[in-house]
């Protein structure tokens, strides 16, 4: 078991490169199983999840190649649609997208249900499954297992309202259709830059999806897809999390390879903290200088403020002179971090979805327990702004979703190490 020892304090200074988005890569290689020939994804992040996802397509039956360290050939001529079992799909929430992506393949799938980042509340599924019975796939749910099948072996096109504009709902019934018989629409679709990622992928591959970024995505069903290249967006929640570092950290640091619309609300709530940010074609220089100040913020489905950015921001709002108040309108009970923060003096108060957070002067080191990936991340931006040693376990969450955090931080000046603890001083150190 590894953990991570952050010795905090230090501004940041120097460059980071922002690697390729996780959530449009966790969606984009389950949609590789649709296309028939060799298909090369680029820009694709070093993560466990990206990991997970490609050994689930290769027990599929897929060939998978990595030409370079971030770019993977994929070839799923000649797959099989099999069972993708438990062990593979409680390790990663993504895993569901294979349920639209085999459905879209084969007209059938078998897939357990997700694990994946639990936020002590519940996750539904039911806009998928709903949206699956729309294209006339019959769906059960038993021992833990989605399976569905389409009467007559295919799908076909349908209109779908969604009662909650849903990512991964959106995600999986556009995979789905893209290979249904005639043309499925989409209503209050997701608007993220993933969903859009996604959807130009498949139509790089011979799809034909209208509106994606829109609240109506319109799906026109294809034969097949062929195979070709594409490169993955940058990722907006990485380059996110290193914004809010800098903001608690203080210091300059200029974050490379992004795309300066996608982050236009963490610009906008950081500079009214107090962050000075200067936009360039494909990179942001950050700087704090002067003191953080105070914010209110709250999470909405893009365009609004990311809730996959919350728990990195709040690290920051800690440090902050004043009261901040954070809602969560996405997820019902984001807050488990705040108990790890207030073991490091920060002054917060939680209920519900609403989190009101006291600025302190500073946090102090302590032994911290990451409990999911966004959490992780936060408790890794606090540890690195607060005075003394920190130590963080669960480190597998962060790694879930960060590629090489250690080298991009050592890089602008953090001190942070790994090591690996046994597992039995892990237990006590984090006991309580
Ligand atoms: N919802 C339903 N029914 C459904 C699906 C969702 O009620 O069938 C509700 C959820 O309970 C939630 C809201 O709709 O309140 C939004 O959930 P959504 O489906 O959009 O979330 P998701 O697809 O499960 C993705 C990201 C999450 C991110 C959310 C919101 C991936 C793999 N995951 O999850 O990212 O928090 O969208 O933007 O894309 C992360 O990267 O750390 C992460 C958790």
């Amino acid at each position: 078991m590894t953990k991570y020892i952050v010795e905090g304090g230090r501004p940041l200074f120097g460059e980071i490169h922002i690697g390729g988005a996780k959530n449009a890569a966790v969606a984009i290689i389950p949609a590789a199983l649709m296309v028939s020939g060799p298909c090369r994804i680029e820009n694709v992040p070093q993560i466990s999840d990206v990991t997970l996802l490609l050994g689930i397509l290769q027990d599929l039956g897929a060939k998978v190649r990595y030409v370079n360290p971030h770019a993977v050939e994929v070839d799923c001529t000649s797959l099989r649609n099999g069972r993708v079992p438990y062990e593979s799909a409680r390790r990663c929430r993504a895993s569901y997208y294979m349920l639209g992506a085999l459905l879209g393949r084969f007209g059938a799938a078998d897939v357990a249900l997700p694990g994946g980042c639990d936020f002590g509340g519940t996750r539904p599924i039911d806009q998928h499954l709903k949206g699956f019975r729309a294209l006339g796939v019959q769906v059960d749910t038993q021992s833990g297992f989605v399976m569905a099948e389409a009467a007559g072996g295919r799908l076909r096109g349908a209109s779908i309202f969604l009662d909650k504009s849903s990512v991964g709902a959106t995600i999986n019934i556009m995979l789905a259709a893209t290979l249904a018989e005639g043309m499925t629409v989409i209503e209050n679709a997701a608007k993220e830059p993933h969903v859009v990622d996604l959807a130009n992928f498949l139509n790089s591959m011979g799809a034909n999806i209208m509106g994606a970024g829109t609240d109506v995505i319109k799906i026109r069903g294809v034969e097949g897809l062929r195979g070709g290249t594409y490169s993955i967006i940058p990722d907006q929640i990485e380059a996110g999390t290193y914004m809010a570092a800098v903001a608690a950290c203080g210091g300059e640091v200029k974050l490379c390879s992004l795309i300066p619309k996608h982050m236009d609300c963490m610009t906008a709530k950081l500079s009214e903290m107090g962050v000075e940010i200067q936009e360039m074609d494909d990179s942001l220089l950050v700087s704090r200088i002067g003191p953080l100040v105070r914010a209110n913020i709250k999470t909405m489905p893009y365009p609004g403020f990311p809730t996959d950015m919350q728990p990195q921001i709040a690290a920051a709002l800690c440090l902050a002179r004043g009261t901040s108040v954070i809602t969560d309108s996405v997820w019902n009970s984001r807050f488990r971090y705040t108990d790890e923060f207030k073991r490091m003096g920060a002054q917060i108060q939680v209920n519900g979805n609403l989190a009101i957070i006291e600025g302190v002067e500073r946090l102090t080191g302590a032994q911290l327990e990451a409990c999911d990936l966004r959490a992780g991340a936060a408790m890794l931006i606090a540890a690195l702004a607060a005075q003394g040693i920190s130590e963080i376990t669960n480190v597998q969450y962060i790694e879930r979703g960060y590629e090489d955090v250690i080298g991009k931080i050592r890089g602008v000046g953090g001190s942070i190490r790994a090591v690996e603890a046994p597992e039995e001083e892990l237990a006590v150190s984090t006991a309580g």
